[in-house]
Parts: structure tokens; sequence; C-alpha cells
């Protein structure tokens, strides 16, 4: 099978689960409990009916966004998500690759498998913008000094995640850790943990809490002031993990109060791809209220979402409810598996381009620009 055998992203995660290690897979797919969560992100999207006109010109369609001052030749870009090189040695670089082709920004997790320098060493240009996400430390200075490093090798932006503070009930991988450590060994995911920021080893909790040992538990919205000042002034802060409409009015009213300017520049609704609070709201449903109850919201920062993003009318839906930018996780790691590398990613970024193109086409809305709640029925979403 080759990356152009797959016909949509149902088909990659398929051909992950076939080709993955258990290990690997579990780790991926895991989500909290029940993965009810997980599931959700994505149904809700079915909620949604669009709301086509006709008699449109629709030949040429323009899917040109924005993201953080950076023209992206797509709505779309890939969240944070740990540990590529589970599914391919290439691992963060093969997204880097595919990414930087296709022109839309990558967010490099914490913990990546590839040190950050590596991974941006792979950019197809010296202007490839990247974006870094970060989890701080107990031990502050090991977050600044990660933070140093990415700032010299060129970040645009750090992404705080604050919806995992500690990591949910992840059972497909504890089950999984148990039983390759009472049987194989687990070589190949201590590697990747090492290369990346030198956490504990997995033991039977599961490759999730490996990666969470050290992250602070107690931080609170002044630390964005310690988070400004270790970054130069045009590096942009983006919160992520935002889950109430309160918490995004609160991230628009913090300052730096030396200057008066705006500390947050963006924020991403996303409850982690069903992996932190099982219940939590699904992104699009958050999206849908803070335009019902915060409009003005929209005028402040940039709003994204991830989170059980697997079609084109996905994206088109959450932009016609106000986002700008959508970000997919696991589909990016999934493409590596099977030797697939950067082809993969790069197919199941051309795959959204297609069905986004498509589905702006059959709307008669020819531009984002043009996108808006005009389009789309939500009274199953209101009823929520
Ligand atoms: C993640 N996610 C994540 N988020 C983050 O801020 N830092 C991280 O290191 C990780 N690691 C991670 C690993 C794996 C295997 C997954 C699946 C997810 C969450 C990620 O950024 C994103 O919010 C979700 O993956 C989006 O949901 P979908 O697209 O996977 O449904």
């Amino acid at each position: 099978e080759t990356p152009e055998d797959m016909l949509n992203i149902a088909d990659i995660e398929d051909h992950a689960s076939r080709t993955l290690s258990n290990k690997a897979w579990a780790y991926y797919a895991s989500a909290s409990d029940d993965m009810r969560t997980k599931i959700y992100n994505n149904t809700i999207f079915h909620l949604v009916l669009f709301r086509p006109r006709i008699f449109r010109d629709i030949t040429v369609v323009d899917t040109t966004a924005h993201m953080l001052g950076f023209k992206t030749s797509l709505p779309l870009f890939v969240s944070p998500a740990a540990l590529a090189r589970l599914a391919h040695p290439d691992g963060e670089k093969a997204i880097a690759r595919a990414c930087g082709k296709h022109g839309i920004v990558q967010m490099i997790s914490n913990n990546a498998s590839l040190r950050y320098a590596d991974i941006v060493s792979a950019a197809v240009s010296s202007k490839q913008p990247f974006a870094f996400q970060l989890y701080i430390q107990n031990e502050r200075a090991r977050s600044e000094k990660q933070l140093r490093e990415v700032v010299k090798a060129g970040c645009k932006a750090v992404v705080l995640t604050l919806d995992a503070p500690t990591p949910g009930k992840r059972e497909m991988d504890e089950r999984v850790a148990r039983q390759e450590t009472r049987a194989a060994g687990h070589v190949e995911v201590n590697e990747a943990l090492s290369a990346s920021s030198g956490r504990g080893k997995v033991t039977e909790g599961g490759v999730g809490r490996a990666l969470f040992q050290g992250t602070a538990g107690d931080l609170v919205w002044d630390d964005l002031i310690w988070l400004r000042k270790q970054l130069p002034d045009d590096i942009k802060i983006v919160l992520k993990g935002l889950q109430t409409v309160e918490d995004v009015i609160l991230a628009t009213q913090q300052f730096d109060k030396t200057n008066g300017k705006p500390l947050v520049d963006a924020v991403l609704l996303s409850n982690h791809g069903g992996r932190a609070l099982e219940g939590a709201p699904p992104p699009l449903l958050v999206l849908q209220e803070l335009r019902m109850y915060a409009p003005e919201v929209f005028q402040k920062l940039e709003v994204y979402i991830d989170g059980g993003i697997r079609r084109g009318t996905d994206v088109v839906k959450a932009l016609c409810l106000g986002a700008t930018q959508v970000g997919i996780g696991r589909p990016a790691l999934m493409a590596l598996a099977g030797g697939f590398g950067e082809a993969g990613v790069s197919r199941v970024i051309q795959i959204l381009r297609e069905e986004i193109e498509t589905a702006m086409r059959l709307l008669g809305a020819l531009t984002l620009d043009q996108l808006g709640p005009q389009y789309v029925n939500t009274r199953q979403l209101d009823a929520i």
C-alpha cells in the first residue's frame, strides 16, 4: 500500500492500526476512561448541517489563511503531539517537511522524540514558521533553558498547554505497557523518551504517565507574566486547552503591566483529543458558545480548535463558526506509520485540502473570509 491508496483520514488510521507496534498504537489511539470525549469530538460535527447556496461561480477557490501574522495555504496546522518516532524514524522531521511543502504551521511538542533544533533543521526554507508547545516544569529553570533554546532556533510562537496538568486515565496505554513490561521489554519507547527530554522510563503506568513526570501542577494566570518575560516581544503566546467561555474571556484580560499589551495572542480550544478529562466539552461546542455569549473575543485574539477533525467539511464547519485555524493531532502521527513518513503526512494534508476545496465549492463560498454562520444550521448544537 502507498500513501496514494489512502482516500481519507479513516484509511490512514486503519493503515496505522495494522502497521504500528502495539505500544505505539495504544499510545496514539488512547484517550481517557471510556473514550467518549474522543469520539464525541468528532461526531459532534455531524450535528451541524450546511446551508449551501446556488448560482455562484465556483471555478476558483482560495483557501489562503493566516495564523499569528503568517500566511498559510490552508486554515490547518499540525497540533503538538509527542513521540512521533514511535511511528517512523524521521518522526517530527517528516512532519516538518510535509508542513513546509504545504505551507502550514507545525506545533512541536514539548515531548517530541527529536530535539527541537534538529526538527526545525528539516524546514524547507528558513522562513518556515514553527511553534513550540510548552509544558511548564516544576523546575522552572528547566523550562527557561528550553525556551532559550527554541528562541535561538527561531521559534515564532509558544503554545502553552493547560488542559492536562496531569494525564487522564488512558487504559489502552496502561494495558499494553503492563503486557509488554512483563514480556519483551520496552526499548523503542524508552529510546524515544530519552531523546526528547530525559524523562522517566516507561513503567506499568504507560507512556502518558512517564511523559508527565516533572510537569508543574501549580500554574495560575500570573504565570503568564513569567512566560512573557522569557520571550522576545515578537514571539507570540498561544494558550492551548481552553474549554469554557469564562477562561477565554479571562485570557483576553491578561496584560503585560510594563507596556499594557495583551499577553495572549491566540487560544486553541481543545480537550487534548479526549486524553484529559472524560466528559469535557467538544471544542466545536465551546466555539459555538463563544459566538453566542462572548462574540467580542474574536476581535481580541485568534481562536483555533482541535480534536476530532477528520474531514474537510469538519474544517469548514469550524471556520463558519468563527475559528480561523483548525489543528490535527492523531492523523499526522498515524500518517507516518508503515514506512510512509513524510509522504504519509503530505497525503493527509492533501486529502484535507481537496476535501476543504470541494466543501467550499459545494457550499458556494470561495474564500475563507466568506465563511460564516449564514452557511450552517446549528440548531442541534444549540440544544446541547
Ligand atoms: C497529544 N496531544 C498533545 N498536546 C500537547 O499539547 N502536547 C503534547 O505533547 C501532546 N501529545 C499528544 C500525543 C498524542 C499521541 C496525541 C494523540 C495527542 C494533544 C494534541 O495536541 C491535540 O490536542 C489532539 O491530538 C487533537 O485531537 P485529534 O486530532 O487527535 O483528534
